[in-house]
């Protein structure tokens, strides 16, 4: 059945102007974007959300790259969502994507294993974590804004 997902478009994607040409690739492989948000991340914010990350020696300079800029944060829904958004992403590292993964979004509008222009939920545990984190109040079908 349906899978939902958790996908941003980071600082460096929104600040590059990738987020129509990102979205015309999620409409084009099929997602449907059931809900959708600009913000702009505090310090406490994206210090929640990269919980998992707290303890990374690359994680203080994570939150200052995060909070940079405002962020576009989606809810994507398709059959196997999580791992067909994160091959669609390609590697972490883009600077590596753009050799290995030259057609991925990375590749795309990335730099670097940091700046790396957006993210996707790794596993469907973390994009229930992950959608609630964003979409607390969303309950299955209801396409109404949070902000
Ligand atoms: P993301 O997929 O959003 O998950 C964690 C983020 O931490 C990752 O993308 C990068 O932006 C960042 N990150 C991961 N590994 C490194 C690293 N080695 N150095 C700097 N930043 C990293």
């Amino acid at each position: 059945g349906e899978e939902r997902t958790l996908a941003m478009v980071k600082p460096d994607g929104v600040s590059g102007n990738y987020t129509d040409e990102i979205k015309r690739i999620i409409v084009e492989a099929s997602f449907s974007i059931v809900n959708e948000m600009f913000t702009q991340l505090d310090k406490e914010t994206a210090s929640a959300f990269y919980e998992e990350h707290s303890s990374r020696s690359f994680f203080p300079h994570l939150v200052t790259y995060m909070t940079s800029g405002p962020v576009l944060v989606m809810l994507l829904e398709k059959r196997n969502a999580v791992s067909d958004w994160r091959r669609l992403i390609g590697p972490t590292d883009a600077g590596k994507a753009k050799i290995s993964h030259p057609h991925s979004i990375r590749a795309l509008c990335g730099k670097d294993s940091e700046r790396n222009c957006v993210h996707g939920s790794d596993s469907t545990s973390s994009a229930e974590r992950e959608i609630k984190f964003f979409f607390k109040n969303v309950v299955s079908g209801d396409t109404a804004s949070q902000h």
